[in-house]
């Protein structure tokens, strides 16, 4: 447990002014404190890969939400952004729930202020809110069933076919949600700026090159990108397309952190990531990215930085996130 001193000086700082030993074997460390402490890993693909390669489970959205559900670990300790430690936190009250940096948000959370969500989903009364995970617990709050990438399609076929329904935040999902259901759910106007920034033009000139690559492409991607796609889905659902398929090559439109896994799966594969649209490294999520190794040990070690919830906005988030669950297990997701 860390003293008090420390806790206020991270609470204050972050781990920036606590000096590591360079000598330290953080892999070796880790691996003590999760024994000593009953701790569980859970990271996201998007993780740099010493994080990945650390961790005690890797998955998408759903299956993190799932093990978060699931474990008995005392500790979750949670490699990804805010939005994810959260929902792990509202399953999960009694357990402690730490992020290496508070600061790991999301833009595409952003993008849904809850306030500004309130006043949109008043001027639709009869619809029912389908929110994506990627949203705080204030927009799960106002949320009638919560999805994942990997969950949406069948949540939505799962509703009658005259039922409104406002879908938010992200509305390349919700458009692909839209195309894919026949459905004409109203969509909030969030997107994700790693996702958006893929170059159509890059990838048709990338396929020239290789004109026998299969594209792969997370559904928060523009409807262009989409377009060209050969294989459209989460995470979980790109890594498995890429070792079940005979494909040698692939173009992969997401976070290029799933590059990592699908590298150790299939060695003898070639991913390439898809090309921003201008010549900075905007397919790594800054948020993502601001996990590290050091992080995660140090707060592995303090116990901080902690995920705190009001129980009366963890009630009201829990209930759509259960509903998703629920759904989800029922068709076996
Ligand atoms: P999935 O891992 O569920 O596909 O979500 C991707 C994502 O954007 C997480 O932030
Ligand atoms: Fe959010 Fe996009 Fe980063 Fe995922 S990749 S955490 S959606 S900003």
């Amino acid at each position: 447990m860390a003293d008090i001193n420390t806790h206020s000086l991270v609470a204050e700082k972050g781990f920036l002014d606590i000096e590591l030993d360079p000598t330290l074997d953080l892999f070796a460390e880790i691996e003590k404190l999760k024994k000593e402490k009953n701790a569980i890993v859970l990271a996201h693909y998007y993780q740099e890969p010493d994080i990945q390669d650390v961790a005690d489970y890797i998955g998408d959205s759903l299956g993190l939400a799932q093990k978060a559900q699931s474990t008995d670990a005392d500790i979750i300790v949670f490699a990804g952004v805010h939005f994810m430690a959260e929902t792990a936190k509202i399953l999960n009250p009694k357990k402690k729930v730490l992020l290496p940096d508070l600061n790991a948000g999301c833009s595409l959370s952003d993008s849904a202020p809850p306030a500004l969500f309130k006043a949109f989903k008043d001027k639709h009364p009869d619809h029912l809110v389908i929110t994506y995970i990627n949203c705080s617990a204030g927009m799960k709050a106002l949320s009638d069933i919560i999805c994942t990438s990997s969950n949406a399609q069948k949540i939505v076929e799962s509703l009658p076919t005259d039922q409104k329904i406002i879908f938010a935040p992200d509305k390349n999902l919700g458009a692909w949600i839209n195309k894919q259901t026949g459905r004409n759910m109203v969509l909030w106007n969030g997107a994700c700026m790693v996702h958006e920034i893929f170059s159509l033009e890059k990838i048709t000139r990338l396929k020239v090159r290789h004109p026998n690559a299969k594209v792969l492409a997370h559904p928060e991607c523009e409807e262009p990108v989409l377009a060209v796609a050969d294989y459209i889905g989460s995470t979980t659902g790109i890594l498995k397309y890429s070792q079940i398929s005979d494909a040698k090559e692939f173009i992969v439109a997401t976070e290029a952190g799933i590059l990592h896994q699908m590298q150790k799966s299939n060695p003898e594969k070639t991913f390439i990531p898809a090309p921003p649209n201008n010549s900075c490294a905007c397919n790594d999520c800054p948020y993502m990215k601001l996990n590290t190794l050091e992080k995660l040990y140090l707060c592995m070690k303090y116990e901080t930085p902690e995920i705190d919830m009001d129980e009366e906005l963890r009630l009201a988030a829990k209930k759509p996130i259960e509903r998703m669950l629920e759904i989800s297990a029922k068709y076996g997701l």
